[in-house]
């Protein structure tokens, strides 16, 4: 049975009020349309059909070849969407499994569940429901008395005593494809002036088929996002999801409400992460690291055993045993190898620290190469930029550069060169070589 996903992303989300489609708003650093892919891959080898229409290009940008994409060019409705795939699709699948691009917690198990279902009985489609509570504007499943599933009723057009059913449809439907194909052409318009692809039920049921549902008490898995509220819930979800994976693997959350750990990154073992802390994108912390409180993590490869107090670094890699903090900041290229210590007020950008070497506060350096067991006096910089142009700084193996240096690049200092506190460093200075003073003195008229 070959079976094609097909997910719905063509709207604008009118309700989240925003310039960008919907689907591309984030949840935990990725994209809903990302997961609502991401599941898929989980579930079939077929390369989902990605309906996209509003800020199609965007969606398109940001998907690549992890689908094939058909255009909707007017937001019609749901029903509408799905008649968009016929030229692609007829024909080529037996069955399609239609699953919208705003509901990021669906889990693939449940798919599953959904396409056994369908591939044991007789009727042409089966739809996923959920009993809940509080209605969150889903369409209602209506039910005969013997319990068979006759129709979905839209918010908008449900009556009084409709309104009150508790059993809601998600919308994600395993439907026989020669069926939906001849289905689809009967959806009549509705009262939006739209094709609502909730009408295939009603039609199932005129046919004289069964409609089979697969029924959820779970609210998590379904919540679908219209408006920024719901994106706010489903983050929450989601946090908590992952952030429970990550201790079920051997990591301490101390507070797991305030700890952001999106889905790209990797924690090892014995690792603890105190509150307030963010791990974004592609980052990887070792084991038996200690993380935060209050840390901002983003595509950074931290070693084990390292500990990372009260800092922000992004695009940095961090070999074992280094520590940094608190209120350390390492930027892009900033690589500092086994057992750097990193303290207070510190900045690296561009720049690799040797084995061993200490940079104990107050300091920056940018565009700068470090030899083995460094010693960075108190407020050391490399004067890297001169308005125009940036440049070079290199410091040899065991150097001892003196609080207040000034190191003023290009320059470079040998191994085991020391300066004096307060240098101005204007020129190279030898291997072992003893430098102090402050050149600083008129050269000429700046234009
Ligand atoms: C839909 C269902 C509702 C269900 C709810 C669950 C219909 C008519 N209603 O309502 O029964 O309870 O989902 O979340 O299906 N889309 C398109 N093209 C369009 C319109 C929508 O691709 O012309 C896409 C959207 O991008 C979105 C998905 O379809 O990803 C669902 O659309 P949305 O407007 O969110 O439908 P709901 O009102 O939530
Ligand atoms: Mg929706």
């Amino acid at each position: 049975m070959r079976i094609t996903p097909v997910i719905l992303a063509a709207g604008q989300g009118t309700r989240m009020k925003s310039d960008q489609p919907k689907v591309l708003h984030p949840v935990l650093g990725q994209p809903l349309v990302w997961y609502a892919i991401n599941t898929m891959k989980q579930v079939t080898d077929e390369v989902p059909v990605l309906v996209i229409g509003y800020g199609a290009e965007a969606v398109k940008q940001v998907v690549g070849d992890k689908a094939h994409f058909v255009y909707q060019e007017q937001q019609l409705g749901t029903g509408h969407a799905v008649m968009q795939t016929v030229k692609m699709l007829k024909g080529k699948s037996d069955t399609i499994l239609v699953s919208y691009a705003d509901m990021p917690l669906l889990s693939a198990e449940t798919f599953k569940q959904i396409i056994d279902t369908q591939s044991q009985r007789d009727g042409p489609i089966t739809m996923l429901t959920n009993i809940a509570d509080d209605p969150r504007g889903f369409g209602r499943v209506v039910r005969e008395t013997d319990g068979s599933v006759q129709a979905i009723v839209e918010e908008v057009d449900a009556t009084p005593e409709q309104l009150k059913i508790n059993e809601l449809n998600t919308g994600v439907y395993c439907i026989q494809a020669d069926w939906l194909w001849s289905a689809l052409e009967r959806i009549p318009l509705s009262s939006k002036g739209e094709y609502f692809l909730t009408d295939l039920i009603g039609i199932a049921v005129e046919d004289g088929f069964p409609v089979q549902a697969v029924t959820t008490t779970d609210p998590v898995e379904v919540i679908g996002i219209n408006t920024r509220a719901h994106l706010a819930e489903a983050t929450m979800q989601m946090q908590q999801r992952i952030n429970h994976a990550w201790m079920l693997d051997g990591v301490t959350i101390v507070d797991p409400r305030n700890t952001y750990i999106e889905v790209g990154v990797t924690i090892g073992s014995d690792t603890i992460i105190w509150p307030n802390t963010y791990l974004r994108g592609d980052t990887i912390i070792g084991q038996a690291c200690t993380i935060g409180p209050n840390t901002f993590i983003h595509d950074t490869q931290v070693g084990d055993h390292c500990k990372v107090f009260t800092s922000v670094l992004e695009q940095a890699v961090l070999e074992g045993e280094v520590e940094i903090g608190p209120f350390g900041r390492l930027r892009p290229g900033a690589h500092l190898a086994q057992g750097v210590q990193m303290g207070n007020f510190g900045e690296v950008k561009n720049s690799y620290l040797g084995p061993g070497t200490k940079m104990g506060h107050f300091s920056y350096l940018g565009d700068a190469t470090l030899g083995p067991n460094v010693n960075i006096g108190a407020g050391t910089i490399t004067c890297n930029y001169d308005g125009k142009n940036k440049y070079p700084t290199e410091i040899g193996e065991k150097a001892f550069i003196g609080s207040d240096t000034m190191l003023v690049a290009p320059v470079k200092i040998g191994e085991g060169a020391h300066t004096g506190a307060g240098s101005v460093v204007t020129k190279d200075v030898p291997p072992n070589m003893l430098a102090v003073g402050m050149p600083a003195r008129k050269i000429r008229k700046l234009e």
